[in-house]
C-alpha cells in the first residue's frame, strides 16, 4: 500500500518534472516564434525581388528564369523555416540524450491553438444559461418536479431516505462472477437433472428480465432522469441505473453459462405472448417521456411522469418480478439451479430497495403537489395496478401449465393478489382482493432487508474501499 510520504515524495517529483515540462515548452515556443518570423522575412526578400525583376525592362526568357529562381528562394526559405521548426520540436533535451518533452505533448500548434481556445472562455455565459439557478441552494428551495433551483447543489439534503438508499445500494454491491454457475451448468446439461415443466420455468425466466431489466434501465436514464429535479434522487437514480446494468449482465451469464440459444432468449419478449405483453405495457409508459421535447410543468404531464413512476416501480418491479423470482427461487430451496438462484437472490434484494425508492418518490411527490392525486388519477393508478396483476398471472399460467416445485398457476394468482394489494396500500389506495393470504412466507424473509448478514454469507469477493486502494 501507498505511504503518505511515498505520496508527498511522489507530488514533488512530479510538480518538478511538470516545472522542467513548461520551462522546455516556453523555450520550444520562442525557438518556433524566432523560425517563423525569419521565414517570413526570408518570403518578404524573395517577394520583393520577384517584384523589382518583373517590373524592370527586360528580355521575357530572362525574367521568366530570375522569377522562378526567387520563387524557389523563398519556397526554400520556407522548408529550411519549417524544418527548424520541426527539429527544435522533437529535439532531446541536453545531458541523458532522453527527450524530456512530455509524451502527451506531440503537437505543439494543437497545444497552442488550445492555450489560446481557453484565453475566450467566459465563465459569465455559463452561469447566464443557469439563470436564476445561480445562487446557493436551501433545503426549502428543493423540490421532486419542477424545480428552479441548481439541480448540481447536492447538499444540503432534504430527502435524507433517498441518500441513505444510495449509501445502502452501494454497499450491497455485488457482481454476477462472483457466483458459482457449475452445478447449474452440471444440471442443465445432464439429461435427468431438470423436469421439462422445470427447465420452461428457466427458460422463461432468463427471457422475461434479461430484456425486462433493459426497459428499466432505458426508462432511467431516457425518459425519467432529467425530469426528476432532485439531485439526492438523481443520484440514487444512477446507482439503480447501474445497478440493472448489472442484473442484465447477470442473466446474460446465466445465459452464457448454460449455453443456451441467445437468439430465443433474448427474442421472448417479441415472440412469446406473455412476455411480450408484459414488455409492451410497460414501454407504453416510456414513450411519451422519451421523447426529448417532453416536459412537465401542467398537471397533464405531471400526471404523465407520475403515471410513469406508478408503471415502472410499482407494477413492473413491483408486480411482473414476483412471478418469475418465485419460481426461480422455489427451485434453489429445492437445491436446483442454485448459482441462478442465488443471482435471483442478489437481483431480488436490488429490486426490493428499487421498488420502496420508487414508492417514496411517487408519494413525496404527492405530498408536493395534491392537485395531481386526483379521483381520476387515483382510478388510473388501481386500474394501473390491476392491469399488471393480470398480466403476471397470465405469465404464471403460461409457465406452470401444472404443478411444480411445490406451487402452481393457482397459488400464484392468490400471491400476486396478495402483492396488488400491498402496492395499492403503499401508495394510499385501499386494496382490491379481500382477504387474500401471502401462500409463499418464505419470499418475504428473502426480501427482509433486516437479513442483510445471512444473506451475503456466501459471498467470496471482498470489494476495495478508499482506505485499501493500491496505487501500483
Ligand atoms: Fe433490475
Ligand atoms: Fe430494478
Amino acid at each position: 500500500m501507498l505511504s503518505w510520504d511515498d505520496y508527498y515524495k511522489d507530488e514533488a517529483e512530479l510538480a518538478q518534472k511538470e516545472q522542467r515540462a513548461r520551462e522546455l515548452r516556453q523555450q520550444q515556443s520562442q525557438t518556433e516564434a524566432a523560425a517563423r518570423k525569419q521565414a517570413a522575412q526570408a518570403q518578404q526578400t524573395a517577394a520583393a525581388q520577384v517584384a523589382r525583376e518583373t517590373s524592370a525592362p527586360q528580355n521575357g526568357a530572362q525574367t521568366a528564369e530570375r522569377s522562378f529562381d526567387a520563387a524557389v528562394a523563398a519556397h526554400q526559405a520556407t522548408v529550411e523555416s519549417e524544418t527548424q521548426t520541426a527539429t527544435a520540436a522533437a529535439r532531446p533535451a541536453a545531458g541523458n540524450g532522453q527527450s524530456e518533452v512530455p509524451d502527451e505533448v506531440v503537437n505543439q500548434d494543437v497545444l497552442q491553438q488550445a492555450i489560446e481556445g481557453l484565453q475566450d472562455l467566459d465563465v459569465q455565459t455559463g452561469e447566464a444559461e443557469l439563470g436564476e439557478w445561480t445562487e446557493r441552494v436551501t433545503v426549502d428551495d428543493k423540490q421532486m418536479i419542477n424545480c428552479r433551483a441548481d439541480l448540481n447543489q447536492l447538499v444540503p439534503f432534504k430527502y435524507d431516505w433517498a441518500w441513505q438508499k444510495y449509501l445502502d445500494g452501494c454497499a450491497n454491491h455485488w457482481m454476477p462472477q462472483e457466483i458459482n454457475m457449475n452445478a447449474d451448468i452440471a444440471l442443465w446439461k445432464g439429461r435427468e437433472g431438470l423436469t421439462a415443466d422445470e427447465r420452461l420455468i428457466v427458460k422463461r425466466n432468463l427471457g422475461f428480465f434479461a430484456t425486462a431489466d433493459s426497459l428499466v434501465a432505458n426508462n432511467l436514464v431516457l425518459a425519467i432522469y432529467r425530469l426528476i429535479t432532485n439531485p439526492e434522487c438523481r443520484q440514487y437514480i444512477l446507482r439503480q441505473a447501474f445497478e440493472e446494468a448489472i442484473h442484465t449482465h447477470a442473466y446474460q451469464y446465466c445465459i452464457e453459462s448454460l449455453g443456451m440459444d441467445e437468439g430465443e432468449i433474448f427474442n421472448m419478449y417479441h415472440e412469446i405472448p406473455s412476455v411480450a405483453k408484459k414488455a409492451s405495457w410497460g414501454l407504453k409508459y416510456t414513450h411519451e417521456l422519451s421523447d426529448p421535447n417532453f416536459t412537465t410543468g401542467t398537471p397533464e404531464t405531471d400526471k404523465a411522469l407520475l403515471k410513469n413512476l406508478i408503471a415502472f416501480y410499482c407494477c413492473l418491479e413491483g408486480i411482473f418480478f414476483y412471478c418469475g423470482f418465485t419460481q426461480i427461487l422455489s427451485m434453489g430451496r429445492r437445491n436446483k439451479m442454485t448459482g441462478t438462484s442465488e443471482q435471483f437472490q442478489y437481483i431480488l434484494r436490488d429490486e426490493s430497495m428499487h421498488l420502496n425508492f420508487g414508492i417514496d418518490m411517487i408519494n413525496q411527490i404527492k405530498l408536493e403537489n395534491p392537485h395531481l392525486w386526483d379521483d381520476q388519477m387515483r382510478q388510473d393508478t388501481t386500474q394501473m395496478i390491476l392491469e399488471a396483476t393480470q398480466l403476471e398471472i397470465e405469465y404464471a399460467r403460461d409457465t406452470m401449465p401444472r404443478g411444480v416445485l411445490g406451487m402452481n398457476a393457482v397459488m400464484m394468482e392468490e400471491y400476486l393478489q396478495f402483492i396488488a394489494n400491498r402496492r395499492l396500500a403503499q401508495v394510499g389506495l385501499p386494496e382490491q382482493f379481500k382477504g387474500v393470504k401471502n401462500p409463499f412466507p418464505w419470499m418475504s424473509e428473502i426480501m427482509d432487508l433486516r437479513k442483510e448478514k445471512n444473506f451475503f454469507e456466501t459471498r467470496v469477493i471482498e470489494y476495495q474501499t478508499g482506505g485499501a486502494l493500491s496505487w501500483d
